[in-house]
Order: structure tokens, then sequence, then C-alpha cells
């Protein structure tokens, strides 16, 4: 007999995770039928918890805070997007039995800003805030699109250096960011979840900008609110880009592309 095939989201912590409500949602769509489960699993038990899955058959993982960069150099194969961005959250097992390693936190927010919102990025002058992890994880998309300029600002301007030589984009000082007009601005840093708001100031707000934060939560965060605030008429959060970096994993693993437009309703719905 056919065994269901598993997947599972593994984190530290993951009690919030929300990937198995919305892979069960996908898999239901497409009458298809998978097990996902959410498991806690700390650094020191990542190598074997991968390797054990794997070896008892389990079929896809997706990787979360705080392992996307320590799964990453797990991997026997990186698409180029995981390459440069140094951090994964999805894997599988390829037909020769290597693991395979891909981040979908781009195409995830792509996605959502163009499919979901219909904001095109190509040609736009885009500002990327913040230089870790999940700034990492978007920028070979966002640049995929074509825009016209993509700068980085950080509070810590060498991390931004950094990225931005990596990338071949543009670092900004914050000073010089602040002089400076965006049609697209992203916040990408962690400061929504402390209620800070990053470097920003509203001379950077271009005629029609668009703001969109990476981070999520019931209420607007304080970036959403203070674009609001600003006159900025287009304002998004991440809940898209958690549906839609779930959808192109399930996509990865499963060869069809659920639909996405059914569950962000439904999430939007009950916030
Ligand atoms: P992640 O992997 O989630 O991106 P990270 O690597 O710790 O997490 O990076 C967090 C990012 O948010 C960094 O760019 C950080 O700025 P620093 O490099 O200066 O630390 C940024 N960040 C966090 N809290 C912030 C705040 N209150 N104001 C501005 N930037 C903040």
């Amino acid at each position: 007999m056919k065994r269901t095939p598993l997947y599972c989201v593994i984190g530290d912590p993951i009690k919030h995770s929300r990937s198995p409500e919305i892979h069960k949602f996908f898999a239901d769509q497409q009458t298809d039928s998978i097990h996902y489960e959410a498991k806690r699993v700390d650094e020191a038990s990542l190598q074997n918890f991968v390797m054990n899955f794997f070896e008892s058959g389990g079929a896809g993982l997706n990787i979360t805070l705080p392992h996307k960069e320590s799964a990453f150099l797990l991997c026997d194969k990186l698409s180029e997007r995981a390459t440069l961005s140094r951090a994964v959250n999805t894997l599988f097992i390829d037909n020769r039995g290597l693991l395979c390693g891909e981040n979908t936190d781009g195409l995830g927010l792509v996605r959502d800003i163009v499919d979901n919102h219909g904001i095109a990025i190509s040609n736009k002058s885009i500002l990327i805030i913040g230089a870790g992890g999940a700034a990492r994880g978007v920028i070979y998309d966002l640049i995929s699109c074509n825009p016209a300029l993509v700068s980085i600002v950080n509070r810590t301007h060498h991390k931004a250096e950094a990225l931005a030589k990596r990338f071949n984009i543009k670092a900004l000082e914050i000073r010089s960011a602040f002089e400076k007009e965006f049609d697209l601005i992203i916040n990408a840093t962690s400061s929504s979840l402390v209620g800070e708001l990053p470097p920003i100031c509203s001379a950077m707000l271009a005629p029609n900008c668009c703001c969109y934060d990476m981070m999520y939560s019931k209420e607007d965060t304080v970036f959403v609110r203070w674009a609001k605030q600003n006159g900025v008429l287009h304002t998004m959060d991440g809940l898209g880009m958690l549906v839609e970096q779930a959808a192109e994993a399930f996509f990865l693993w499963r060869g069809s592309r659920p639909t996405t437009t059914p569950l962000l309703k439904k999430l939007r719905g009950a916030r």
C-alpha cells in the first residue's frame, strides 16, 4: 500500500508556525493526500534530524528560523538563488538521492506584490531596509523582476555594504537614503517585532510609493501604520508572502501549484 507522503516544518520555536494549516489547505484544494507536521528542532539536533527524516522516507522539509542558514550548509545541491542567499527554507531529495535546497521566500514576496497586489516591480526604484537573513532571502528575486534600481539601507551600515556587494546592488548610508525617493520600500528588518520603526522618513516616499512590511500581525505593524499616516495608499504586510512562499514549496514538492486567493481570503478574514 502506498504511504501518505510526510512533510514537516522545523524551527525553534515552532509553536507559532502556520505552515501545517497552510499546507493542509493546499492539499485539500488539490485533493492530494499529505501529512504535514511541525517540530521543534534545536541547532544541535538539526543535521541528525534532517538526515533521519529523509532516510526514513520523509518527502520534504520546510526550514524556518533560526535554521535557514545551517540547513543551507547541509545541502548537496542548491539553486542559484539559494546559493546567493546562503539560506534555504525548502528541502527535498532528487531522483539521484541528493539533498536539494531552495529558498522560496523571494519568489513568495514577488508573487504577493505582483500577482496579489497588482504592483509592478519592473522599472521601479526599490529600497530594502534591513540586511539580515530576511533581506538576503529576497534580493535575488527582486532583481529578477528588472527594477530600475535596488538600494539597501541598514541600521548597521557595513552589513548593508556586504549584501550590496554580493548582489551588485547599492548600499546607502541612512542619511543618504533619507535624501532619496523610492517607488517601493520593503521593510526586511525585525523592528516591527519590538514595535519600532526601521530607518525611514517621509521624504523617501515617491508619489504612489508602496510600502511592504515582511512582518505581519493581527493589527497593522508599526511600519504599515507609519506608512498609512504618511499618505501611502498601498501598504502590504507579510501574510501574503507567507502563503506564497508555501505555495512555491508545495509546487516544488507536489508538482501542482495551489491557488492561493481562497486561503488568503480565509486568513485575512480570520484576523
Ligand atoms: P533576520 O534573519 O530575521 O533578517 P537578523 O539577521 O537578526 O534577522 O536581522 C535583523 C535585521 O533587522 C537587521 O538588519 C537589523 O539591523 P542591524 O543589522 O543593525 O542589527 C534589523 N533590525 C532589528 N531591529 C531593528 C530596529 N529596532 N531598528 C532598525 N533595524 C532593526
